[in-house]
């Protein structure tokens, strides 16, 4: 057991289902607490849509200056239909990432057999499924120079993409110790026929994995292809590492191998990431979903799975974060899951799955399959 530590936690609830969520999420790390002794302290900031509507910014410097002074941050969601003007919610989440430098989005796919059956895909593709996709995050043509010319009904827009090689080779170093603390095998992502940006990216992943990680093996597939091996053999992949667009379209998909967009959690770390516990930005990958906000029907596992992973990568409490990776899939196999996973009608809330995690946590209970979920 590890020894009692003391953590300051920033907690951003965002727009939309985010409040709802990041309310389990810290009920879960108030539990971990009380269950191992230790002593962590939540501050709360505005950011998104919610900011906008409280200060006219998406991330109020406030914000990002508490983040930046605590241990790690849990963030719920941001967007929404409300916010459609020069101003965007996205503007906070993607200025939260550069300014925090978490270049390295983790995003674990890993399918329960419990919660399988809510998966569009068949059952046979399914089974062994244990994947992380490293997203490069603060880098590519979300961050590249943007323009909008013309005169209304003749406008030209643009997206510049931009990669220089220290972006690529340090989030191939963090893809690289992942991959070498699994199963050994690193699938890098591009579109190397096409994208300057992708030649490039190629040549440095293979340089860095060559260089510095020989056992490591390497193998390159461009983003089309990627896109269908993950529904047609996606229990072949390890570790996926790929640019910032790139991953965001893939981990969508990816999330419906596992059954339920709510089901994923996702960790943004910065250097030193995979080496020691480093401070780092943790949201489910599920977006803020307007249609279902403020119903109670918000599925907060992919939340809860984000605070496990904070417990691990952020303050390196691996045993905490194991009971809490447990106690999330016993509710599952415990048939106590939100509509979105629930078979015919018999959905609990929100506060219900919160509430059976968190007893499991408080209680130890251990399920008796150990959940692969990942290292290291
Ligand atoms: C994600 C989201 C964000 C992204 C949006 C909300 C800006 O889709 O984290 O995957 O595109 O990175
Ligand atoms: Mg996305």
């Amino acid at each position: 057991m590890t020894a009692p530590r003391s953590a300051r936690i920033a907690l951003l609830p965002g727009d939309g289902i985010g409040p709802e969520v990041v309310a389990a999420g810290r009920d879960t790390l108030e539990a971990v607490a009380r269950a191992f002794g230790h002593e962590f302290t939540f501050v709360e900031a505005g950011i998104g849509g919610a900011a906008i509507d409280a200060t006219g910014q998406p991330l109020p410097p406030d914000t990002l200056a508490l983040c930046r002074s605590a241990d790690a941050v849990l963030l719920g969601a941001v967007g929404g239909p409300r916010w459609t003007g020069a101003v965007r919610p996205e503007q906070g989440l993607l200025g939260l990432r550069r300014g925090l430098g978490v270049f390295a989005n983790i995003r674990p796919v890993v399918v329960w057999p419990e919660s399988s059956g809510s998966s569009p895909i068949k059952a046979d593709r399914l089974a062994g499924v244990d994947l992380v996709v490293v997203r490069e995050l603060t880098g590519g043509i979300y961050f590249g120079e943007k323009t909008l010319t013309g005169a209304a009904g003749a406008e030209r827009a643009t997206d510049l993409c931009v990669y220089t090689t220290d972006e690529i080779a340090r989030v191939t170093r963090v893809a690289a110790a992942f991959a070498q603390a699994r199963r050994g095998r690193l699938t890098s992502v591009d579109k190397a026929n096409v994208l300057e940006t992708s030649r490039l990216w190629r040549r440095v992943v293979t340089e860095v994995v060559r260089s510095e990680f020989p056992h490591v093996a390497l193998d390159h597939l461009l983003v089309d292809t990627c896109a269908m091996d993950l529904v047609r053999w996606p229990a072949a992949f390890d570790v996926i590492l790929t640019e910032n667009m790139f991953g965001d379209i893939l981990t969508d998909e990816a999330a419906m191998l596992a059954g339920s967009i709510g089901l994923l959690p996702s960790a943004s770390l910065g250097e030193g990431a995979g080496i020691r516990p480093v401070r780092g930005l943790y949201e489910p990958i599920h977006g803020s979903a307007p249609d279902i906000a403020g119903k109670g029907v918000a599925n907060p596992v992919g939340t809860i799975l984000s605070a496990a992973m904070l417990l691990r990568y952020s303050l390196g409490l691996d045993e905490e974060a194991a009971v809490v990776e447990r106690a999330a899939r016993a509710a599952v196999a415990e048939g106590v899951v939100t509509p979105d996973l629930a078979a015919n009608g018999a959905a609990a809330r929100t506060g219900d799955v919160t509430r059976r995690i968190v007893a499991s946590i408080v209680d130890r209970l251990t399920c008796p399959t150990p959940v692969s979920m990942l290292h290291p």
